[in-house]
């Protein structure tokens, strides 16, 4: 959308500011750019041009704007919608902000009945409302994505409920896992973040018009007509709070953070599968970009990316906590600065998850090299361990008769499972040949079958919950 600075060449005069009647000089030119909010505030054009229909039309169900002033405004605001969807709105930086340039160009349109419009009201109350009524459809749009990931990732863990990989802790092997586990764990987490979000929602959708600059307003005004209108699910209860609260704002930027906290580990482990030392998996050529100077380079871009857009959103959070921190009340021009974290926080997070839900349909998997991996590295020893238990051995002493056997197994170069049943008796005579059953990756995953293991019935029935959850909410 074109921003016009320079208005005073093409019309009559530099358009007076809303507020100007009380100042003997015109504001300077550096503080006009300073404390304009315009170029950025554009954004909430369509919001607060519904507010605005919502706030007319019950100051004239209470009998404060007459029918036909109702009528130029619903007409005005109409062809301003229409200006700004066309890309044909002219914005001023002038006129400071998005309020003032709509206002302004509304009174053009239709003369005074524009002028009547911003009766009982105020930009700060104004502003809340806008912001309020933009996240609340943003969030909306975000849940969306965040269900398509969570669909992506429990597809593919249905896929590989059976395939073993080396579980890790310290990223070094710890026990067999399954792929499918690994992957419904992340589903876990955005589960989580979906809630977050559903609940940040609701403290969102809360109206703070009718509380004006501060105080509230002298008119008969009918606060729930407009809740009604606008879909919100009630008012603000004290107008102070009303028009100073960014509560709802640090809420979502909150959850946002910890979605791409999600995204981020998600993209670390990815990134490390991707490096030919792992191999565990392949992510789609559309996804990853190549080296200009290094042919055989296949770089896992996305993920990189988005690990590294994680620092801004956090960012964003710590920037709106700080701007709320020392903030008297009510209102003040400090919460100008809510909008920028709040908009980039949408924008990363539409831009990250969206690219996250289709680049997971474009990840192939190498269970051979999982599998090898999982062979490395003594994965199986707290089974052996167990088997001890089970035949009477305190568990204390099964662990150093299991460390001592590995030892054994690491200097000669072999598996557990590999070693000759006369030798593993060495190390404790409890050993006998049902010892096999447990030493193999996939007794090892069997074993461990009850709800939240990773025996893949229990994942299966994890997968079955969790598509079960996506269906409600
Ligand atoms: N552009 C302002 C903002 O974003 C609108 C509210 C201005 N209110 C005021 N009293 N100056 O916060």
């Amino acid at each position: 959308m074109p921003t016009d600075s320079s208005a005073s060449s093409t019309t009559p005069a530099v358009p007076a500011a809303a507020w100007s009647g009380r100042f003997n000089e015109p504001v300077a030119e550096r503080v006009k750019r300073f404390t304009a909010s315009v170029g950025f505030d554009q954004r909430l054009a369509r919001v607060d041009i519904d507010g605005s229909l919502a706030h007319a039309r019950m100051l004239c169900h209470v009998g404060v704007l007459s029918g036909p002033d109702l009528a130029d405004i619903e007409r005005g605001l109409g062809q301003i919608r229409q200006d700004i969807d066309g890309g044909r709105f002219v914005w001023s930086l002038d006129l400071e902000d998005v309020h003032l340039n709509i206002e302004r160009r509304l009174t053009e349109l239709v003369g005074d009945a524009g002028k009547r419009l911003h009766t009982g009201r105020s930009r700060n109350d104004q502003v809340a409302t806008d912001l309020r009524l933009y996240l609340r459809d943003a969030i909306d749009q975000i849940r969306v994505l965040v269900r398509e990931l969570r669909r992506a990732l429990i597809d593919l863990a249905e896929v590989h409920a059976d395939t073993v990989m080396p579980g890790f802790t310290h990223l070094q092997v710890a026990q067999p896992v399954t792929f499918g586990h690994h992957l419904m764990a992340y589903a876990e987490m955005l589960e989580r973040d979906d809630g977050r979000l559903a609940d940040a929602r609701k403290r969102t959708n809360w109206l703070p018009l009718g509380s004006a600059a501060l105080a509230g307003t002298s008119y008969p005004i009918d606060r729930e007509h407009v809740a009604r209108a606008l879909g919100f699910d009630g008012i603000c209860a004290n107008s102070l709070d009303a028009v100073s609260d960014r509560d709802f704002a640090i809420e979502f930027c909150a959850a946002a953070a910890l979605v791409m906290t999600h995204l981020s580990r998600l993209s670390e482990e990815l990134i490390l599968w991707m490096t030919p030392r792992f191999g565990f998996i392949d992510i789609a050529d559309r996804f990853c970009t190549g080296s200009s100077i290094m042919p055989q380079k296949k770089n896992p871009d996305v993920p990189e990316l988005v690990r590294g857009k994680t620092g801004r959103v956090n960012g964003h959070l710590i920037a709106l906590l700080t701007l709320m921190k020392s903030q008297p009340l009510a209102y003040n021009k400090d919460n100008q600065e809510d909008k920028e974290p709040v908009f980039d926080t949408v924008d990363t997070l539409v831009d990250s998850l969206a690219i996250y839900a289709e680049m997971m349909r474009g990840v192939t998997v190498d269970p051979v090299a999982m599998r090898a991996a999982a062979m490395q590295g003594f994965a199986t020893a707290t089974d052996l361990a167990d088997y001890l238990v089970k035949k009477g051995l305190p568990f204390r002493e099964a662990h150093e008769a299991v460390a001592r056997c590995v030892r054994h197994a690491a200097e000669h170069g072999v598996d557990l499972s590999q070693i000759d049943l006369e030798v593993l008796r060495r190390f404790s005579p409890l050993i006998d040949t049902d010892v096999f059953g447990v030493l193999t990756l996939e007794g090892s995953i069997a074993a461990r079958n009850h709800a939240g293991g990773t025996a893949p019935a229990q994942v299966r029935a994890a997968i079955q919950a969790a598509r079960a959850a996506l269906e409600t909410a």
